[in-house]
């Protein structure tokens, strides 16, 4: 590819860039199913959710260092029991899509989740979003189900396509996670 980017941790000076590629993303498609902008002080209160957590990174893709992406691991549920499974998210600004930048920021994300031993990685993607399904198939995501009619934006009902990755190495040894999660 043409233009050359760079994929690194976040830092809290990425919030602005991280929000802004978020919100519009809420006002304008069905990626994600939130339908009001985040307050900063809700991104803010992520911020030290995810840093808190070595197990929750946050990543940036930059262009001349400026930042058109994002992507970060969540606990998919808070009981203990889920500890090992992390749930991912990846946002790039539309006028970088299809240059390699969601590829390199989930392949990242994915060796992150096999360094701290997790055991697997969900996404739970809106049925109508081939970039996204395609881009985790081609990292080795099966999918694993239909949720029906489970969303509701611009005034209509929703399908979400279940997808998974199982880790190798932390199903023999899922030592290094934290535990308890988010929320005890
Ligand atoms: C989905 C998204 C993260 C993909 O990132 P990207 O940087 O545009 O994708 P990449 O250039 O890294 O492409 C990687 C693979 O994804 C798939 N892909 C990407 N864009 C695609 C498209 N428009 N149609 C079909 N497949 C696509 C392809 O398999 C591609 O591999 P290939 O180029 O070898 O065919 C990006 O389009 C995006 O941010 N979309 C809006 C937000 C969103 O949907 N986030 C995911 C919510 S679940």
């Amino acid at each position: 590819m043409e233009d050359a980017f760079l994929v690194r941790p976040a830092a809290r000076g990425d919030l602005p860039a991280i929000d802004r590629i978020y919100n519009d993303a809420i006002r304008e498609t069905t990626a994600t199913w939130d339908e009001e902008p985040w307050p900063i002080a809700r991104r803010e209160a992520w911020w030290a959710e995810h840093t808190a957590d070595p197990t929750t990174p946050v990543l940036v893709a930059e262009v001349a260092d400026e930042v058109v992406g994002f992507a970060y691991l969540s606990w998919y549920r808070p009981k203990s029991g889920y500890r090992f499974t992390r749930e991912d998210t990846v946002y790039i600004d539309p006028p970088w899509h299809g240059k390699g930048l969601g590829r390199a920021l989930l392949s990242r994300l994915v060796a992150h989740a096999e360094a701290v031993e997790l055991h697997t990685l969900l996404a739970f993607i809106d049925a109508t979003n081939t970039a996204s399904i395609r881009l985790h198939a081609s990292l080795g995501f099966d999918v694993i189900g239909t949720e029906r009619e489970v969303g509701y934006k611009f005034g209509r009902w929703l399908d979400a396509t279940a997808m998974q990755l199982l880790l190798p190495r932390g199903r023999s040894r899922p030592a290094k996670v934290a535990s308890p999660g988010p929320g005890y």
